[in-house]
C-alpha cells in the first residue's frame, strides 16, 4: 500500500511520515487534475474518495499527536493557531465534497481548490512548521512511532467505511 520507494527508506521520525503523506496527497491531487475531464467516472470517484480519507487520517494525527507537541516546544502559538483554522476550512470543504454527487457542477472545483488550499497549508508546515520543530528538543522518533500507529487505526476505521463517507461502491479503489 506504501509506495516502495518510502517503504524501503528507513524514514520513521514524524516530519519524514508527515512529509511522505504530504508528497502522497500531492501526487493524488495530480492525478485527480489529469483525469477529471476525461476519466472515467467511478475512477475519478475512488480517486476524490482516497483523497478525502488519506487527507482526514493525515490531519488527525497532527491535531492529536504533532501539533499539541509541537506547540508545546515550539511556543507559536499564532502558527499553530493558524494551522488549526486551516485544517478547519479544508475539513470543511472534505464534507461538502464527501456528500456530493461527482455530476455536480461545483464537484470538480471544490477538489480542485481543496488541492490549492493544501498546498498553500503543507507549504506552511514545511517551511515554517517542520524546521522550527526540528531546532526543539522534541523526541520525533517516539512522535513518529506514535504517529504510525495512530494513521494504521485510523485508517482501518476509514477505509472500512465507518467514517464519515456517505457513497458506497468506492471502497475497492485501494489494493
Ligand atoms: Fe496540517
Ligand atoms: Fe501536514
Amino acid at each position: 500500500m506504501t509506495t516502495a520507494k518510502h517503504a524501503a527508506a528507513n524514514r520513521t521520525d514524524a516530519i519524514s511520515i508527515l512529509t511522505d503523506d504530504h508528497k502522497n496527497v500531492k501526487k493524488l491531487f495530480k492525478d485527480f487534475e489529469k483525469m477529471k475531464d476525461k476519466g472515467d467516472v467511478a475512477d475519478k470517484e475512488a480517486l476524490v474518495d482516497q483523497i478525502c480519507a488519506e487527507l482526514t487520517v493525515h490531519a488527525e494525527v497532527e491535531e492529536e499527536v504533532f501539533y499539541p507537541a509541537a506547540r508545546k516546544a515550539i511556543k507559536d502559538d499564532d502558527m499553530l493557531n493558524e494551522a488549526e483554522v486551516e485544517h478547519a476550512g479544508a475539513k470543511d470543504l472534505i464534507e461538502q465534497i464527501q456528500s456530493m454527487d461527482s455530476s455536480d457542477p461545483m464537484y470538480d472545483a471544490k477538489v480542485t481548490v481543496l488541492g490549492e488550499y493544501i498546498d498553500h497549508h503543507v507549504e506552511e508546515e514545511e517551511k515554517e512548521m517542520f524546521p522550527k520543530a526540528r531546532k526543539t528538543k522534541l523526541d520525533l522518533e517516539a512522535l513518529g512511532e506514535q504517529i504510525a500507529a495512530l494513521k494504521e487505526t485510523k485508517q482501518t476505521r476509514v477505509m472500512s467505511g465507518n467514517g464519515k463517507q456517505p457513497r458506497s461502491g468506492s471502497s475497492s479503489a485501494r489494493a
